[in-house]
């Protein structure tokens, strides 16, 4: 049992180290949820899983500017430290670390981190370098906060299955613990960018996850991969005013053309609205 002490908050690198050293010292388990911030219950389910199974859970909020490309809404993206803190502890939070960006990239020595083919489809396609930087901003928290585990949201898929293919080639101790995506009542998968919609586009939502939902049974029955992608472009092109960025069927987690019934598969979407880009998939088995 660990005694239940209030949460901590704190910027600083040298902080976030002492506690997690402290937590090693005294044999105690650390699991870790990072995050950009503006939490919703998304978040909440990470941070309670990670609760669950381990002595302690630490947070990580940082809007992380080496993931944003030129143009993308790094300046417009949600921030709301106070209420943050409030969720991250409801939660089940131990300490919450919130870094600035000159703290976390005060120098850069020229060394990247490349990604792969991994990163060469569905939002690497249209996001050049976005997880170049994911994995920068990863790698460095992991080292800071030495995890046990970490907890990552399936509704990033793509995301997830390049940081387990990091973790696994490079030999990255923790180990990573899928979460299922959580979603609103009418289905629209929870995103700090939702707050980001309008009141039309906020409606129009919920035709992502119905369109993909659709298109699983479809591909279930044996439909024609090629077929349903375009039935899934047309119906969001139709129903939404965002402009459609992809459809991709493709094997999960490998991210390749299918090519046996045996394989499991992602059906993946973004859609970009005014001021949002959504992304929504469903991961599941042709056969079963
Ligand atoms: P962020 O978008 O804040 O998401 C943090 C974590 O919460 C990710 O693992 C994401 O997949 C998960 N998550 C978001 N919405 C979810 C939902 N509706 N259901 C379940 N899980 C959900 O992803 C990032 O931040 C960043 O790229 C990060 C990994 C922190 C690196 O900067």
């Amino acid at each position: 049992m660990t005694e239940t002490t209030a949460m901590q908050c704190t910027p600083a690198i040298s902080k976030m180290i002492d506690w997690q050293q402290a937590m090693k010292t005294t044999k105690q388990t650390i699991g870790f949820v990072p995050t950009m911030g503006f939490l919703h219950e998304g978040h909440a389910e990470l941070i309670k899983e990670a609760k669950k199974n381990n002595d302690r859970v630490a947070v990580s909020i940082f809007v992380n500017p080496a993931q944003f490309g030129p143009g993308e809404d790094f300046e417009e993206y949600p921030r709301n430290l106070d209420a943050d803190i409030r969720l991250a502890s409801q939660a089940g939070a131990d300490i919450v670390f919130c870094p600035g960006v000159e703290d976390m990239y005060p120098t850069d020595g020229g060394i990247r981190i490349v990604p792969g083919p991994l990163a060469d489809r569905l939002c690497g396609a249209s996001r050049p370098g976005h997880f170049d930087g994911v994995l920068k901003v990863v790698l460095k928290l992991v080292n800071i906060v030495q995890p046990d585990t970490v907890y990552f949201g399936m509704k990033d898929a793509q995301q997830l299955a390049i940081i387990e293919t990091f973790f696994r080639d490079y030999n990255c101790p923790a180990v990573i613990v899928r979460v299922p995506t959580v979603r609103e009542m009418d289905g629209l998968a929870k995103s700090s960018r939702n707050v980001n919609l309008s009141v039309q586009e906020r409606n129009e939502a919920p035709v992502i996850y119905e369109a993909l939902q659709q298109a699983e049974l479809l591909v279930k029955e044996g439909g024609s991969l090629e077929g349903i992608t375009q039935f899934v472009e047309n119906t969001l092109r139709e129903k939404t005013s965002g402009a459609v960025d992809y459809v991709s069927i493709l094997t999960y987690p490998q991210l390749e053309e299918p090519t046996a019934v045996s394989q499991d598969l992602i059906i993946a979407c973004a859609v970009q609205f005014s001021k949002a880009r959504l992304i929504d998939n469903i991961i599941f088995k042709r056969e079963g």
